[in-house]
């Protein structure tokens, strides 16, 4: 018997890894670091003693060549996901995950794409943990054998990597797992920064 299967709804998640991230992580770092040291953050998803940055950083002039990079992304995805006309920063924040912190699981409300860049990812310093979003297969969960394709998974934890941008719905549920750095001082730290895209001109 032949059996078709549709899959309706996907949910994408674009990723790419930047050229010249090397140079960017370095200014990006400094930038990041300088900042956590004068200012305290914010308490939102950050635990375990992460600092969160104030939601402004795309007002730092060091900030521009990677808001150059955000936008290049976004126009791509508004090409595949087919909106129109484009696309605007809402907001913008560094995230410092020291040893011991970690994000509790999260959604970006009033975002149309959400994401995260990575500067700084030391071994074993925490996944990015991304959760099926719909309600319905989250409540009844089917036994089923290994080696399911990975559009069936449930729950899909990313590995962060320097230099690598990541993009999607900001309605996804996600969170980011422990750091467990064993690396000592300012090593240790697991960087990203992270920002909301919304659309305008409708
Ligand atoms: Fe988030």
């Amino acid at each position: 018997m032949k059996m078709d299967r549709e899959i309706l709804f996907p949910t994408p998640i674009y990723i790419k890894n930047l050229d010249g991230a090397k140079e960017l992580n370095k200014e990006l770092f400094k930038l990041i670091k300088a900042w956590s040291k004068k200012d305290k953050g914010l308490e939102k998803t950050n635990a375990g003693g992460g600092w969160h940055s104030p939601a402004d950083m795309q007002t730092k002039k060091e900030s521009k060549p990677l808001i150059d990079e955000l936008f290049t992304m976004q126009h791509a995805i508004y090409k595949d996901y087919g909106m129109q006309p484009k696309p605007a920063l809402g907001n913008m924040w560094a995230n410092i995950n020291y040893p011991g912190a970690y994000n509790k699981q999260h959604m970006h409300p009033n975002s149309q794409w959400s994401g995260v860049y990575y500067v700084q990812v030391p071994k074993n310093s925490g996944y990015l943990s991304v959760e099926d979003p719909r309600p319905g297969p989250n409540l009844i969960l089917p036994e089923r054998k290994e080696g399911l394709p990975k559009a069936l998974w449930r729950v899909v934890n990313y590995p962060p990597s320097e230099g690598q941008l990541i993009m999607f719905p900001g309605w996804l549920p996600h969170g980011v797992q422990l750091n467990q750095s064993k690396e000592k001082g300012e090593k240790g730290w697991r960087v990203s920064v992270s920002f909301n895209f919304i659309q305008v001109g409708k």
